[in-house]
Order: structure tokens, then C-alpha cells, then sequence
């Protein structure tokens, strides 16, 4: 998030700091490199990198100390018990208050409870009244110079939270649906309205605290979609239905909206999982029994064991198969790999016996630092054609878009048994099974070869 958000300020104009302790990543990103893929970022990258308006550096204290908005973009991690951890905003505010050398708008992008503003806030004052810094007092210049006769820090806080997606990062930071603010005094409303109005999209100013809770929110909010469309695809595959045009059929009413009612193998990711379980967690914190989430992730956890399922009641015995897999990232356009489906899905039948061929378009590399090669057991392909081959069923887990433009008779032809097996429906259907396929995606019956009797199933049994 740190890195899109420094890019898309420096394209608006503002003479942007970005600051990581990471000294790699900095090194990387003062040669002009990305550190990671996400679609246009390298080009503008080296677009600001050129023109100088973006800097980098690893010294975040002389970062702070020579802006007036600071955007905090740290990681929030999840403790075992689901709660976030924020000793890096923690951090973040003693360094702040280490070094308030004048009037600073602290804005807080990071995802993280409601009330973790207030503690910013709390934090800052305290190191100051320990006189760990030279406060200013607080006043009405939003942008000036620090008042040198108080000894009052002169600073807000303010909640900003970040709705980008990997995948389209920078065409969400540039196109946002909206932009919401949570602020204490008219100072910062004005400098952050000053910010994002360029962007010409509905700014929604609110306090701190609500700001903080939209963005939990809409997280759980989405995460619920999809664990409701997963449910309803169990049972459209019990009855005989189809889950994608449930999907169409409910989502043209604008009161439900046709996104997130993509039914597959469920929700990963760095944020939908980790802040879906924080909800959970403020909730209890607060005695309020928000059990309709608990339940959200339930279903979620179980969706790898509904696709598993599949595979089995199509091969029997998983024990020495060879399966080809097609995806690897949790979601197309990303490398990342964090909290993949997929990669829960390739580990059970890891354990299983399977002889697994994987090949993802960006997210190999990251997902051999976990997985490494293991020779004739688990193997990286640099093409589906080179996983294909002897395979008795394809897999197909992140819905990459040049996964439709597969020659599936070629594909077919490679493999020991024409099995498709499409945990995120994004096959066109007609086209494989017309290639000779056996298909069998998620909330739909299985659908034989159109020239191929050659395989045969069971009947379908419901994983409700
Ligand atoms: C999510 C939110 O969508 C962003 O609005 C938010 O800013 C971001 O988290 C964040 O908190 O930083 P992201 O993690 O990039 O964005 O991923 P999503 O596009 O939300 O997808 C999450 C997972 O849900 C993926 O595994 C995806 O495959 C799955 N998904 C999505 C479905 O299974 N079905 C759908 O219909 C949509």
C-alpha cells in the first residue's frame, strides 16, 4: 500500500518521502525497481524516479522530520488470537514524537482498529510530556512552522483508510469509488481535502473512529458476499443449479451489486482473512456478539476441503496422481502468495501423495521460497504446456486472464487424462468440453466431453 499511495502522490504533484526501514527494498527502489509486480507500477515508478519527485529513503526519523503529512503505511500482522498487532504503529508514533519539529498531520492508512488514532495521539503526548521532544503548540496553521513558545506538540491524527485491491492498485488510487477521512479538526480536513481533490470522487469526512470502522467494515462486508455465494454454490451443486447465474440473476439488483458473487475456493490474501478475524476480535473486546462473521470465516476455511472433495470423487485415489495446477498467486494480477487457496489446496495433496506440476505466471519465485522443489514430487513449470504433460487432471486456482486463451486440444493431448477441474469458474465451458474435456468447476454439476465418454464419474455428492 506504501508504495502505490507514494506514487500516485508524487503524480498529483506533492513532493513525496518514501520511508522503509527495509534497506533492500529502498536499494531496489533507488535503482528505479519495483519490489514486487503490480500492473504499471514499475512505469510510473520510473516515471517519478526520473523526474525526482519521488525520494526514498532507510532513515525514517530524518523522513519525518522534513515533511508535514505523514502517511503511516506500516503493517498491521495478525497475533494468534486474530487481533492485530500494531508495535509498528507503535514504533511509528514514538518516532513521530521523537522528532515533531513543527506542525505534522499524522494520517493513518495502515488497517487497524477503531480507537488505534486515539493511541497515536495518547502516545505522542506522552513521550512529549516526558519530555522526550520539544512540543509546539497547537493552533490553527495547518501547514505552518511549530509555535516555539509552547511546549504543547502541535499535531493531528487523522484515519484515511486505503480500499485499493492488488491487481489494480494504482488505477484504484487514481479512480477511487470514494475516499474517506476521519478527522479531529478543520486543519486536517482541509489539508486532506486539499489532497484528494484532484482524484474528483465522493469524499465521505467523518471522526476518527467511524473512519476506522468503515474500513473494517467493508472488508467483512465483502468477505461476507463471498462466503454467501460459496454457500449458495454448495447447494446449487446439490439441486442441480447454476451458481454464476444465481450470481447474474441477483447481482443486477443494485441493492446487491453483481461484485464479489465470484463463488470458487474462497477469500485469501493479506487483508480479507487478517482483518475479517481483527473484526471478530474488536467485537469481543467490546461484548457485541457479531457471530454472523465467525461464521463468514467458517465457511471460508472449509471452502479448499469443498474443491478437495472434487478431486477426489473425480480420481478416487489421489495417492500418485499427477496433477497439473494452473495458479498459484491468491488472486490474478499479484505475485503474492500470502494467505493463497491455492497454496492450501497444493499442500493437502501434497500430503496426500500427489505429484503436483504448478505453474503460476508471476508468483512462482515467491511461492518456491515456501514450497521448494522437490524432484518428481512437486515441480515448477515455466508453462502450462510444460505441466501438462502425463497429467491426469488440470487444476485451474487463480483465475489468471491468459488462462482462457489456453489451446486446450493441445492441452488435451498433453496430459494422461482430459480432466479439467476449475476451482474459480472462469473456464468458458463449451470451449473445453468441445476440446474433448471432462469439466468440473464449483456450483454446477459436472460436464462431460462432448466427444469423449471416455471418463466416467460418480454421481455428484453435495459437500454441504
Ligand atoms: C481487499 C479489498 O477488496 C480492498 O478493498 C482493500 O483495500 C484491501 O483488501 C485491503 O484491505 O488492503 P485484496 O486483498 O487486494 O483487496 O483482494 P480482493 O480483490 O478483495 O480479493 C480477496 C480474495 O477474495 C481473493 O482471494 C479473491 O480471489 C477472492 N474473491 C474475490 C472471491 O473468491 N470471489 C469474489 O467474488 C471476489
Amino acid at each position: 500500500m506504501g508504495l502505490p499511495t507514494a506514487l500516485g502522490l508524487s503524480e498529483l504533484g506533492w513532493d513525496v518521502t518514501g520511508a522503509d526501514s527495509d534497506s533492500e527494498k529502498i536499494a531496489l527502489l533507488r535503482a528505479g525497481r519495483a519490489p514486487f509486480h503490480e500492473p504499471g507500477l514499475q512505469e510510473l515508478l520510473s516515471k517519478q524516479h526520473s523526474s525526482g519527485k519521488l525520494k526514498v529513503t532507510d532513515d525514517i526519523e530524518a523522513a519525518i522530520r522534513s515533511v508535514q503529512i505523514l502517511f503511516v503505511c506500516v503493517g498491521t500482522p495478525q497475533k494468534e488470537n486474530g487481533e492485530a498487532d500494531l508495535s509498528q504503529v507503535e514504533e511509528v508514533a514514538h518516532m513521530i514524537a521523537r522528532n515533531l519539529n513543527g506542525y505534522k498531520l499524522i494520517v493513518e492508512k495502515s488497517t487497524v482498529p477503531a480507537i488505534t488514532a486515539n493511541w497515536i495521539k495518547r502516545t505522542i503526548l506522552r513521550d512529549c510530556d516526558a519530555g522526550k521532544t520539544k512540543g509546539a503548540a497547537r493552533g490553527s496553521n495547518p501547514m505552518g512552522r511549530a509555535d516555539r513558545n509552547s511546549h504543547q506538540p502541535k499535531f493531528d491524527v487523522a484515519s484515511n483508510p486505503e480500499f485499493l485491491q492488488e491487481g489494480s492498485a494504482l488505477r484504484d488510487f487514481f479512480q477511487p469509488h470514494r475516499i474517506v477521512c476521519g478527522v479531529e479538526t478543520d486543519s486536517a480536513r482541509e489539508i486532506l481535502e486539499q489532497i484528494y481533490q484532484p482524484l474528483n470522487c465522493p469524499l465521505v469526512m467523518t471522526d476518527v473512529r467511524t473512519a476506522e470502522l468503515i474500513k473494517h467494515a467493508a472488508n467483512a462486508f465483502l468477505a461476507t458476499k463471498i462466503s454467501f455465494i460459496n454457500m449458495v454454490s454448495d447447494l446449487c451443486e446439490a439441486i442441480g443449479a447454476d451458481v454464476s447465474q444465481v450470481a447474474h440473476g441477483i447481482g443486477l439488483d443494485p441493492r446487491i451489486g453483481a461484485d464479489f458473487l465470484k463463488a470458487g475456493i474462497g477469500y485469501g490474501g493479506y487483508c480479507l482473512p487478517k482483518d475479517l478475524r481483527a473484526f471478530i476480535h474488536l467485537a469481543e473486546q467490546c461484548r457485541v456478539d457479531f457471530s454472523l462473521l465467525k461464521e463468514v470465516e467458517r465457511i471460508n476455511q472449509r471452502r479448499a476441503e469443498a474443491f478437495l472433495a472434487k478431486v477426489r470423487q473425480t480420481l478416487w485415489v489421489v495417492r500418485g496422481k499427477t496433477l497439473a495446477v494452473l495458479g498459484l498467486a491468491f488472486k490474478p494480477g499479484t505475485d503474492d502468495i500470502r494467505e493463497s487457496p491455492s497454496l492450501k489446496i497444493i499442500n493437502r495433496l501434497r500430503e496426500e501423495g500427489a505429484v503436483l506440476r504448478l505453474h503460476d505466471p508471476m508468483a512462482m519465485p515467491n511461492t518456491q521460497r515456501v514450497l521448494p522443489e522437490e524432484p518428481g514430487r512437486l515441480t515448477y513449470c515455466s508453462s502450462p504446456y510444460e505441466a501438462a504433460p502425463g497429467a491426469d487432471a488440470l487444476l485451474l486456482l487463480t483465475e489468471w486472464d491468459e488462462f482462457r486463451q489456453l489451446d486446450w486440444v493441445r492441452l488435451r493431448d498433453l496430459m494422461a487424462l482430459p480432466i479439467l477441474i476449475d476451482g474459480r469458474n472462469h473456464l468458458n465451458s463449451e470451449e473445453v468440453k468441445q476440446a474433448g474435456f471432462e469439466y468440473i468447476c464449483m456450483g454446477r454439476q459436472s460436464e462431460r466431453a462432448l466427444h469423449s465418454p471416455a471418463i466416467s464419474v460418480g454421481p455428484a455428492v453435495p459437500t454441504v
